[in-house]
């Protein structure tokens, strides 16, 4: 028994911006990007929020919407279509909501008319979903097992959505970060099967990042009418609370020399090498849990931020690359969608057949980590 994978999907949004496109904005040419990153194009939502296209993947998640060609900008697949009203959970990961309240979760809910679901959203950086995925695999199993199910919400399957608009917080004169990033969503939906093996194990985990080397600052900012000594309407302009924040994240001098608050900052190299250690030691973790070997796996579904790093988990995995989904050349890193996306690419595209082994792999800011194993 487990929770099995009925269905998934993704939607991008409408505008492509190519490698030389971006020669308007940095010094920077198409040669360094591809070569150092595997990056040829990444979407920007223009005219389309998040919320709308995450409602786009799950409708296709569900088989309501969407072609099943790998090549259009929403596209899905599912053992058969799913009745909304089945949805008992969504789960909804992002580090760049639309709105905080109601929760971005919720706000689909009433989209697709789930109307039985409990709704709530989650943030663990580029591995948001796969911790989405292991919260929702656990609260099927806690429902659906002996111990302690009466007392639970009933729970029978999950909608779990990757979505994010990392253009909304990149800093578009930076080379370093803003060459990588793009937008889109992804979902899938998880149910409690009782004679089928679905996810076998997860691997969640969180290193702190001592040296900042992945932060952004909350991007939410009302302004407000207090000093420390009470009413204080001139104390609008500004807000003495951020700056313990800024020095937390290091970011305090950047600031005050008139630098962008709400953006991604990173040492590149330190999370290229943090990145590349953490996939192999997540992947080995649920091997090691499931007791299967390399051998048994057919497709490895990582996090999308940079080819070369799949690239180098793969060496030192031993795994040959064609064993790994790979999608970034058209997507860029879109953090919580970075992984959804890739597995709708590797279902619609038919890679990922039933019966198959595949392990899902991620890691991001936090410094978070993780891995899924499941049987298709
Ligand atoms: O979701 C998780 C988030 N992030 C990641 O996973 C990113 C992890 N890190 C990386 O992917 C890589 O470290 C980068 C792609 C960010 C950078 O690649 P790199 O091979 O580590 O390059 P570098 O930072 O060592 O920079 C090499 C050179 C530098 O020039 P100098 O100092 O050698 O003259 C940079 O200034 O490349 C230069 N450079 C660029 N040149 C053209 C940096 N960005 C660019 C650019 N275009 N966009």
């Amino acid at each position: 028994m487990g929770a099995v994978i009925i269905g998934c999907g993704k939607a991008l949004p409408n505008l492509e911006v190519a490698n030389d496109d971006l020669q308007a904005l940095v010094d920077t040419n198409d040669e360094w990007i591809s070569s150092r990153t595997g990056i040829s194009t990444r979407h920007i939502a223009v005219d389309e929020s998040g919320l709308a296209l995450a409602a786009r993947a799950a409708a296709a998640a569900l088989g309501m919407d969407g072609s099943n060609d790998p090549t259009d900008s929403t596209c899905g697949w599912t053992t058969s279509p799913i009745e909304p009203s089945s949805i008992d959970l969504v789960l909804f990961a992002t580090v760049t909501p639309d709105i905080v309240v109601p929760s971005c979760a919720a706000v689909v809910k009433r989209m697709l008319g789930l109307d039985h679901a409990v709704a709530m959203d989650l943030n663990a950086a580029c591995t948001g979903f796969i911790y989405g995925l292991s919260v929702a695999e656990s609260m099927l199993a806690a429902a659906n097992g002996a111990a302690g199910a009466a007392g639970r919400n009933p729970l029978k399957r999950a909608l779990v959505i990757g979505c994010d608009r990392l253009s909304r917080v990149t800093d578009w004169g930076d080379r370093n970060t803003c060459v990588l990033f793009g937008d889109g969503a992804g979902a899938a939906v998880v149910e409690w099967n009782e004679s089928a093996p679905g996810i076998m194990a997860s691997y969640l985990r969180n290193d702190d990042d001592e040296k900042n080397a992945l932060t952004c600052a909350n991007y939410i900012e009302a302004p407000q009418p207090f000093s420390a000594e009470g009413i204080d309407q001139a104390a609008r302009a500004t807000d003495p609370s951020l700056r313990f924040t800024d020095e937390a994240l290091g970011i305090h001098e950047a600031v005050e020399a008139g630098g962008m608050r709400q953006v991604i900052r990173m040492d590149g190299r330190s999370i290229f090498k943090f990145a590349s250690n953490a996939m192999t030691h997540a992947v080995e973790e649920v091997l090691r849990r499931t007791g299967c070997s390399l051998d048994d796996i057919d497709c490895v579904i990582p996090h999308q931020a940079n080819a070369r790093i799949i690239k180098f988990a793969a060496k030192k995995l031993g795994l040959d690359m064609d064993t790994f989904q790979l999608s970034i050349a058209n997507t860029g890193n879109t953090s919580s969608a970075s992984v959804p996306m890739a597995l709708a690419d590797a279902y619609v595209s038919g890679r990922v057949q039933p019966g198959d082994k595949v392990i899902l792999v991620a890691f991001g800011g936090g410094l978070t980590s993780g891995a899924i194993l499941y049987e298709a």
